[in-house]
């Protein structure tokens, strides 16, 4: 049975003072609480170290927001995958749109990503997502494929089975507009056909796929009721406990 997640995305937010306590935070908020999901939190690389310490990591999983395309070596500034498995993380976000807009993140980069990312024991949580102008045009199905296949077809089954799909129309992140349930079960749903069509009906079952998007408190719970929707991935709701806790607890 496919796990469901609730993972936060921090972003580039809070200082290091600032994420310990958010991180502490929810983990007095959840101790003692019997939940229908796991939880994730995705730190700057500054905290991981730091919030994996100080959080019970068998309740909490810690997340990178990115790793490098790269093992090791002279890459100034770039934090391998090895480095934030040593952290005590367990898993790292790639391909956010973010990441794929604003530093040009391509499919032949995130591939790189998604070996190292795996050969270094992390689960990757593999974001894909069509822009508005994609959707309007009906081209969202493909988009997502395409972001699929790409990055994500040359994988051995067991690898495979270890990724996290997380989709996020970019239209919906940050905005406050979110996809409406039906729209989020409908792309779901296709994301899980593509699946098993590489890598067949069983993996294609127990593939977790969040969805992500200016997700909240209200409306959570209509999206994590649907069949292939196993949870979100949620940035701004994700930076204060009382924002993240009914989310956790929609299930
Ligand atoms: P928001 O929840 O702030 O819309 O962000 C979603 C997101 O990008 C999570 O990765």
């Amino acid at each position: 049975m496919r796990k469901n997640i609730i993972a936060g995305n921090w972003k580039m937010n809070t200082t290091l003072p600032e994420g310990l306590a958010l991180a502490k935070g929810l983990n007095k908020a959840l101790e003692g609480k019997s939940l229908k999901c796991d939880v994730v939190i995705g730190t700057p690389f500054t905290h991981l170290a730091g919030v994996a310490a100080a959080v019970d990591t068998a309740r909490i999983g810690v997340a990178a927001q990115n790793c490098a395309d790269r093992d090791k070596g002279a890459y100034t500034g770039e934090v391998s995958a090895a480095m934030i498995a040593s952290t005590g993380a367990g898993y790292v976000i790639l391909g956010h749109s973010e990441r794929r807009q604003y530093y040009h993140e391509t499919a032949a980069t995130l591939k790189a990503k998604v070996a190292l990312a795996l050969a270094n024991g992390l689960k990757p949580i593999f974001c894909v997502g069509e822009v508005l102008e994609e959707r309007e045009a009906g081209k969202h199905f493909d988009i997502v494929d395409q972001q699929v296949r790409d990055s994500l077809f040359d994988l051995t089954p067991e690898d495979f089975s270890r990724i996290v799909i997380a989709y996020e129309p970019v239209w919906a992140i940050g905005t406050g507009k979110t996809a409406t349930a039906d729209q989020a079960q409908e792309i779901h749903a296709h994301i899980r056909r593509t699946i098993a069509s590489r890598y067949g009906e069983a993996i294609a079952a127990d593939t977790t796929i969040l969805y992500g998007g200016s997700m909240n408190a209200d409306n959570a719970r209509d999206l994590v009721a649907r069949p292939d929707v196993d949870g979100g991935l949620i940035g701004g709701a994700s930076l204060s406990v009382e924002k993240f806790l009914p989310i956790v607890e929609a299930f």
